[in-house]
């Protein structure tokens, strides 16, 4: 606050409606899940599984998609570290504005490094539901629904993750949901779950 002081900036706090008033209005709790994972894993098909189900049970969604935000919002960022952690920056900030009017957000965004996933983590706070969609990289590239892996190998593409751009698996025992071992239904009711389970602030969501 200080800092934002000395930058003469004077966020207003208690005059606008506040976060309890829009999710009355809802009739929900805003929460983040933010689903990470190699290109290709299954992030972008879970999140919208997860938004159907939700939305047909009447409830608010937004998905906030890296390919979709890197072709308006992110679209001045490219894949080195620092445009990757300012991506992922601008995404959170996104999804906790959004998780502040009481709408449930799925992100889907590769964020490789613990670091970044940490951060986003600090920006959103209570709301943030740390989620890994893993697959091998050899199964995402068997898949590849974008023909990037093909790229990746003839070397027309750079910096890309799992290649020569890393990508760290977790090591804190997130919610992890393997779409090697288990269907696309199967992760999206999992999810679901653990969403029906999970508590804001300490009441249900
Ligand atoms: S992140 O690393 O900054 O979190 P983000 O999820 O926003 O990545 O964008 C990844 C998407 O950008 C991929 O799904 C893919 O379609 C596209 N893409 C283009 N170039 C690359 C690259 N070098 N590495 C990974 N993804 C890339």
């Amino acid at each position: 606050m200080d800092d934002l002081k000395n930058r003469n900036i004077h966020p207003e706090t208690r005059r606008f409606l506040g976060r309890e008033e829009k999710e009355e209005l809802l009739g929900q709790r805003g929460a983040v899940l933010w689903l990470y994972g190699l290109s290709g894993s299954g992030k972008s098909t879970i999140a919208n599984a997860v938004e159907r189900a939700l939305h047909a049970e009447g409830r608010f969604t937004a998905i906030l998609d890296g390919d979709n935000l890197r072709a308006g919002l992110n679209s001045n960022l490219g894949f080195s570290d620092d445009d990757r952690a300012e991506n992922v920056r601008r995404v959170a900030e996104t999804a906790k504005l959004l998780a502040g009017l009481g709408v449930i957000v799925l992100v889907s965004v590769i964020t490789p490094r613990r670091a970044l996933r940490a951060l986003a983590g600090r920006i959103i706070g209570g709301d943030f539901h740390e989620v890994y969609v893993r697959a091998a990289f050899e199964t995402c590239a068997e898949r590849d629904p974008k023909g990037l892996y093909a790229k990746a190998r003839e070397g027309t593409i750079k910096q890309f993750t799992g290649k020569d751009s890393g990508f760290e698996e977790p090591d804190n025992g997130c919610l992890t949901l393997d779409t090697e071992a288990s269907s696309e239904e199967e992760c999206a009711a999992h999810l679901l779950k653990h969403l029906r389970s999970a508590t804001a602030h300490g009441r249900p969501l």
